[in-house]
């Protein structure tokens, strides 16, 4: 029996890979290194730092800017990021994530955002599903990123169920061994990619109920 629901953000609630990757695209040939779809994948789940450290590295640069430069570029990024994300409105939830959020408040099961994204609760406010959530892990607390199961763990505790009663859900790969190395039920959203070790893979949170995860 499952009593609890924890969530990644980007590309299960709503697409912003799209923002992500358009705002990291700019940036990379500010500096000279060319990133495609493919490598964007990588991206995925992973933090801002730790995504801007992937970027340099894969155009073999990681060791031509110092600390604040790196800071200073991961914050123009971001700035841009943010620009992008202003038009965000109740439509961009993926399908079926409006029904699921209502279905559990109805139910009385506590729900939690497990994301990477230090914007996570300015996206969810422009969704306009901030109330849908008991918790959101705050990742500037986090001492390790996925696919550390930290996150997950900690979302869990802040709505007082163990790992092992929540079933997580997942679209990157980071994310997915994240959240079974927490020990929960994974569910796998498919955005494109192949993902591994998920116990249940879906297309859309249309594909399944609340009623029946509860089961698992
Ligand atoms: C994750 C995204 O949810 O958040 C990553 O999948 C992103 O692509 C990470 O880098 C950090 O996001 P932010 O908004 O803090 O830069
Ligand atoms: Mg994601």
């Amino acid at each position: 029996m499952k009593k609890g629901f924890v969530f990644d953000l980007d590309g299960v609630i709503t697409d912003t890979a799209k923002f992500h990757y358009l705002a990291w695209k700019d940036l990379a040939d500010e500096i000279g290194i060319e990133i495609d779809l493919k490598f964007n994948e990588q991206l995925k789940g992973i933090s801002r730092m730790d995504s801007l450290e992937r970027i340099l590295a894969y155009g073999n640069k990681s060791d031509a800017f110092t600390t604040e430069q790196k800071e200073a570029l991961a914050e123009k990024k971001n700035t841009h990021y943010v620009e992008l994300l202003q038009d965000l409105t109740p439509d961009d939830l993926l399908p079926g994530v409006q029904e699921f959020l209502n279905d559990a408040k109805a139910q009385n099961v506590p729900c939690a955002i497990a994301s990477a994204s230090k914007n996570a609760p300015f996206i969810l406010e422009k969704l306009g599903v901030q109330d849908a959530f008991d918790a959101i892990v705050d990742p500037a607390t986090l001492t390790k990123g996925k696919p550390d199961p930290e996150i997950f763990v900690r979302a869990a505790e802040a709505i007082n169920i163990t790992p092992a009663e929540a079933v997580g859900f997942e679209d990157a790969q980071a994310g997915l061994d994240g959240i079974k190395a927490a020990g929960m039920y994974a569910v796998g959203v498919y955005s494109g990619e192949e993902l591994h070790g998920a116990d249940l893979i879906v297309h859309h949170l249309t594909d399944i109920s609340v009623a029946e995860l509860l089961q698992k």
